[in-house]
């Protein structure tokens, strides 16, 4: 049985927010790929190959050696002020340490915004399609979510404007977005400020692959444009490790004091540990020597995909983007087909991908699917993408 079949036993009544929580898609397919012998296109994990252990392991020893007991203490609901002064320094626009907020991941600061801000029936407005996990995380506050549909260069700003109503903000991925890939251009980034601040429309902005680009870096954030009108949440998982679960926000000064006491209320704050860690491995510049290995190593998995792809799906009516960075592709099957039909036979085939469906609020592209280039070696993705295509080739079209 199903944990989502199981009744509570007699005396037990599940809150009306839970019954809104669902099993996340991506980790139930996760438990397929676990299966050995299986490539994986599927799960959003960075390569392990770009975990500086060697940094951690000298940071470790000099954190419990300088004041080990210090930092195996309860500390400040904020975050370790070295690490905050880091986080500031690192944004591309003027930001006082007092503003960061360090969370438990960036997961953290998408669950924290939900409960300061969302109300139930609240109106919350996401890209078509969005990160999956930022459903999650608002759901259990009853909004309601509507999709604000875009093209390559991002969210429709004519379209945003008519969904407005008293949305309380937009949930919004700029750069190489999860799961689509894309990237939000310039213009599209300057009409979509101005059109947030003529509408009075709070914008969310989720950065946590930005700094993972191929050939040039994106534009300026959202927040770096209208710090008063955004909250920016930043992660570490993709640079440094997602184990560390360490995130940041960045609020405007009004609102900050009550994501402050969600947070207290959630954990306390975040491992003091691992903060004291990482601001040590951050000392220095280690940032400046350790992201390019990341973006050169992305940059030749990408490549090793959208070759397989070319070389595979030929005459196969499939659409695919070309991301400029980050850790995904999307794709389309061709009129018809879905997806989701598909994954059971690429799976027999031993090869694993998360279809698109799940990504959406309202109505969902059944036809796309998004593949990971970023955890499987290129000979793996070589293997893989031929997998697809034969599952491909065997599914009957309609
Ligand atoms: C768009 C986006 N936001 C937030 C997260 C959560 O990241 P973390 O909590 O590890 O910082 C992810 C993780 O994959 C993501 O893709």
């Amino acid at each position: 049985m199903k944990p989502d079949d199981l009744q509570p036993p007699p005396g037990w009544t599940l809150a009306r927010r839970a019954e809104r929580m669902n099993p996340s898609v991506i980790r139930e397919i996760l438990k397929v790929t676990e299966r050995p012998g299986i490539i994986s296109f599927a799960g959003g994990l960075p390569s392990p190959l770009t975990f500086p252990v060697d940094a951690f392991r000298a940071a470790c020893d000099k954190v419990l050696r300088e004041d080990g007991r210090g930092a195996l203490q309860y500390a400040a609901s904020e975050g370790h002020g070295p690490l905050r002064e880091a986080v500031a320094a690192l944004l591309p626009w003027p930001v006082d340490p007092a503003q960061v907020l360090i969370t438990t991941g960036s997961q953290q600061g998408l669950d924290l915004v939900a409960k300061v801000l969302i109300d139930q029936g609240s109106r919350v407005l996401v890209e078509t399609p969005t990160y999956l996990g930022a459903l999650q995380a608002f759901a259990p506050m009853e909004p309601e979510v509507l999709g604000v549909a875009g093209d390559d260069e991002g969210v429709d700003v004519a379209e945003l404007a008519r969904r407005r109503g008293d949305a309380r903000f937009l949930y919004v991925l700029p750069n190489f977005q999860n799961p689509s890939g894309r990237t939000m251009s310039e213009a599209r980034r300057q009409a979509l400020v101005q059109t947030a601040r003529e509408l009075s429309l709070p914008l969310l902005e989720d950065n946590p692959y930005g700094d993972l680009w191929f050939d040039a870096p994106p534009p300026a954030p959202l927040a770096a444009r209208h710090p008063q009108g955004t909250i920016y949440l930043g992660s570490f998982s993709k640079v440094l490790a997602p184990g560390l679960r360490l995130g940041y926000l960045v609020a405007p000064p009004a609102i900050a004091p009550k994501l402050l006491q969600a947070k207290q209320a959630a954990d306390l704050h975040t491992p003091t540990f691992n903060q004291r860690m990482v601001a040590e491995v951050l000392r220095g510049g280690f940032l400046e020597r350790h992201v390019p290995t990341i973006r050169a190593l992305y940059k030749a998995q990408r490549d090793a995909m959208l070759e397989a792809l070319a070389r595979e799906m030929r005459g196969l009516d499939v659409e695919w983007n070309a991301p400029a960075g980050g850790m995904f592709l999307w794709a389309r099957l061709p009129a018809g087909m879905d997806a989701a039909q598909l994954l059971p036979r690429a799976v027999e085939r031993g090869v694993a991908f998360v279809p698109g469906a799940a990504f959406y609020a309202e109505q969902a592209d059944a036809r796309t699917l998004r593949l990971s280039f970023v955890t499987a070696s290129r000979e793996q993705i070589a293997t893989g993408i031929a997998a697809l295509a034969a599952a491909l080739r065997e599914n009957p079209r309609p």
